[in-house]
């Protein structure tokens, strides 16, 4: 099949709904709510199917691969609109705000397959995305439907990443945006792009639950358009981590995805992604999740352990600050992803996610540490045996290690590294020379 892919190609005749998953109340797809305004509830974007389906319709998605993704619209190069059909069919051209994103390489490295316990796995980059983290793949949608429904600004709750992402995309927009995030507790990398960017940053005496509790009133007090990942179109773009994956190992399933877990916005957008790409016939088997969190934030890892019996929250702690909520905003849709792809969740020390994180970036991928979390997960199932040595696996990498230098730095020191004094140039030589006869 071949598709041209101009502007105009855009599916903007297929129109979705918004519904409440609380009390079923509907909204057109042009709402400025980011929760439902009848009883607060979370909301979930439904799209009519598209026509194509099964291998007609990966035909499309992998046409869309072709030339056109090099000359085309930022819209027509982007890893997320590449999936438009299941992310905002509605958007007309005009309205997207595409940088693009997306397109992230998915890397195997044997010895952060050997630091796993597992023969096949696989990294999902998401740090390659413009602004170094996953989240810029729910922002396209986020600021797209900001743009549809005229917003006066936007806003939003954040540890750091989702702020840097909302300053980049709020900039192309020419929108205003503010960022609530918690004082003391969001790392160099990310802070430095947020102001840069040009979001207005208030710094909170508070952690990140506190700050979204008081995104969530700032927006429907002043008419703010909220985009933290409760906002059901940011779900929507952030799906296209796992279709993009699926579409790089050839549409065949892999046994297990992993990936960290703070707020719980990307495990319900992977499970609602899973759903649908098996119901269109994408896919012909559900791989499971495994959710990964701090043990210091690890409501979600509690609940799991008594089948979600009820909903919990803790007092946050972890070096890994990027995961550190004790109230995580998407629990339902969340528990609803586990369930429905018979996942797992579990909870790793700092001190483990330090350790996959040394051997992630010496081998020279790198990542933050909130990160690293979907590898130290995965070494810890296999530890247990509830992963098996010869089960497929995609780590998902969420952010760059660059996010946060100092805790970069920090574990190259604790391993003895980096931490010598300056030399003068006979001392360099010296060094240089015993170096390398140590190294034979
Ligand atoms: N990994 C990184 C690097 C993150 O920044 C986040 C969340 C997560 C994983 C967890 O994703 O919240 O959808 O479960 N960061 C948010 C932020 C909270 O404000 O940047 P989640």
């Amino acid at each position: 099949m071949s598709v041209t892919l101009t502007p105009s190609s855009i599916a903007s005749e297929q129109r979705s709904t918004v519904r409440c998953a609380s009390c079923g109340a509907t909204l057109d797809d042009r709402t400025a709510r980011a929760t439902c305004p009848n009883c607060g509830g979370l909301l979930a974007v439904e799209h009519v199917a598209p026509k194509a389906k099964g291998a007609a319709l990966r035909a499309l998605f992998d046409d869309r691969l072709g030339a056109a993704s090099y000359r085309g619209s930022a819209a027509d190069r982007s890893g997320v609109w590449r999936f438009r059909e299941l992310v905002l069919p509605a958007a007309r051209p005009e309205e997207i705000v595409s940088h693009p994103e997306g397109n992230t390489p998915l890397v195997a490295r044997e010895a952060v397959a050997g630091f796993a316990g597992v023969d096949a796995l696989r990294l999902k980059h998401e740090g390659h995305n413009p602004s170094a983290s996953f989240k810029d793949r729910g922002m396209t949608a986020a600021l797209t439907q900001a743009r549809r429904i005229g917003a006066r600004a936007v806003a939003c709750a954040s540890t750091g990443n989702t702020s840097a992402s909302l300053a980049a995309y709020a900039a192309q927009a020419g929108i205003p945006a503010f960022v609530l995030v918690p004082e003391g507790r969001v790392s160099t990398g990310k802070l430095a792009q947020t102001l840069a960017y040009g979001a207005h940053m208030i710094r909170l005496r508070g952690d990140f639950d506190d700050c979204l509790e008081l995104a969530r009133e700032a927006s429907e007090q002043l008419g703010i358009y909220l985009v933290n990942s409760l906002n059901p179109f940011r779900v929507e773009g952030q799906k296209t981590i796992v279709l993009e994956l699926l579409q790089q190992l050839g549409w065949e399933s892999p046994d297990w995805i992993a990936l960290p877990a703070g707020n719980l916005g990307n495990t319900a957008a992977f499970g609602k992604a899973l759903r649908e790409a098996h119901a269109l016939g994408l896919i012909d088997r559900v791989p499971r999740l495994l959710a990964v969190q701090a043990a210091g934030a690890a409501p979600f890892a509690a609940g799991f352990a008594d089948d979600f019996a009820t909903r919990r929250r803790v007092r946050a702690e972890t070096a890994a600050t990027a995961i550190r909520i004790g109230d995580p905003a998407s629990w339902d849709r969340a528990v609803e992803a586990i369930r429905f792809t018979q996942g797992h969740v579990v909870a790793v020390s700092d001190a483990e996610i330090f350790a996959a994180k040394r051997v992630v970036d010496a081998c020279g991928v790198g990542c933050e540490p909130a990160s690293a979390a979907s590898v130290a997960g995965v070494r810890t199932l296999v530890e247990r045996g509830v992963i098996g040595r010869e089960e497929r696996v995609v780590s998902v990498l969420t952010g760059h290690l660059l996010k946060d230098p100092d805790a970069a730095l920090a574990a190259r020191v604790a391993g003895g590294l980096g931490a010598e004094e300056p030399l003068t140039r006979a001392e360099a030589l010296g060094h240089l020379e015993r170096v390398l006869s140590s190294s034979h």
